[in-house]
């Protein structure tokens, strides 16, 4: 496992989405996978109080699964969480409240849920654009008052709002953003992948801030949902129907062609690179990862130490 040191912490590159934990996988597998995870050098997990929202009884149920986990094996200081606020959903419609009373009542929820008083990294799931960052800024200090966190960060947002809310932050000796959370991965990102106005995709402004400024990008759908591992393993034409539709662009076909003569030159499972591609950038990238089975955990876990060149993800990049 490879780690990034910061925060007084090494945290593993790779981090565990835990979204369906406690509904769509029950608890006893989500326990399983859990202690996989650690056992595989695996410490950062990734949660949200929405998660889950969509099916009944759904909210919060991750972060309860994780708290319970936690208390079972006595190991809150041998994992970092990192949760997310701000958001409801009713059916498929995201409901955005960055407002100070309900950030703040929600952030009480994920302590109660997680059983924990330290929330080790706090994020906002979206942006409320209308909302002058000051205040969201503002909202953010008390948080980090009611609780121990160790960094702040935000998912979705646009450069421009992350460098208002850093000069904001700056200017008044507050703690600023050092996590961002966004789509990013070996795949070219397209629009009808993710059909979501509100959220948002690594871009050049992104990438060269985070950079500047030596934050953490804790990158989502970090595996493009497993299609070049299954178009590898299973070929194209055997993909389902959200891969076929929403990832099988001829641009990423073209890097698909080239990430399976790369893995084949160099002996590396598609996973390695895959993965490899943001634990190995200039810029600190965790991979964030979901799995639906212990066998594609096992399979992140065995392939998570390659280190990838930066001639290969250069030229990737440059496949569009
Ligand atoms: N902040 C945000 O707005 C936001 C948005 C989305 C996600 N996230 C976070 O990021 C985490 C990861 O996102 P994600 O689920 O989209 O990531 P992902 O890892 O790209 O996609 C997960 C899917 O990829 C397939 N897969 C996983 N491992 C595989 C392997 N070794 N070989 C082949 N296929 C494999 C599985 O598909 P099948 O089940 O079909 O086999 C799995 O369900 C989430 O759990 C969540 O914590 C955050």
């Amino acid at each position: 496992m490879k780690y990034i040191n910061k925060y007084d912490v090494n945290i593993s590159k790779i981090g565990l989405g835990t979204g369906r934990f406690g509904t769509r996988i029950d608890e006893e597998k989500s326990f399983e996978m859990l202690d996989l995870f650690i056992a595989g050098g695996g410490n950062l997990l990734d949660t949200a109080r929405n998660y889950y929202e969509w099916v009944e009884n759904g909210r919060g149920v991750s972060e309860k699964t994780i708290g319970k986990w936690i208390a079972s094996r006595k190991i809150r200081n041998k994992v970092y969480i990192s949760t997310k606020g701000g958001v409801r959903n009713q059916g498929k419609n995201f409901i955005i409240n960055l407002e100070k009373s309900n950030l703040v009542d929600e952030f009480k929820e994920s302590q109660d849920a997680l059983m924990s008083k330290t929330i080790d990294f706090y994020l906002l799931h979206r942006d409320e654009p209308q909302r002058p960052v000051g205040e969201i800024m503002e909202t953010l200090q008390i948080i980090c008052e009611q609780g121990n966190v160790r960094g702040l960060g935000v998912c979705n947002w646009s450069p421009e709002r992350i460098v208002s809310a850093n000069l904001y932050a700056n200017k008044h000796g507050y703690r600023p953003l050092t996590l961002i959370q966004t789509w990013w991965s070996i795949a070219a990102y397209t629009e009808t992948m993710w059909n979501d106005s509100t959220t948002t995709h690594m871009d050049k402004d992104t990438y060269d801030y985070i950079l500047k400024n030596n934050l953490v990008c804790m990158a989502y759908t970090s595996q493009a949902k497993g299609f070049f591992q299954k178009a590898i393993a299973e070929g194209l034409e055997n993909l389902d129907n959200f891969l076929k539709h929403r990832i099988a662009t001829e641009v990423n076909v073209r890097r698909l062609n080239y990430i399976k003569e790369y893995c084949e030159e160099n002996s590396l499972s598609p996973t390695a690179v895959v993965n490899g591609y943001i634990t190995s950038n200039e810029i600190d990238g965790i991979a964030l990862v979901s799995c639906s089975s212990i066998n594609q955990l096992n399979d992140i876990l065995e392939n998570c130490d390659s280190d990838i060149d930066s001639e290969f993800i250069n030229y990737i990049d440059r496949i569009n």
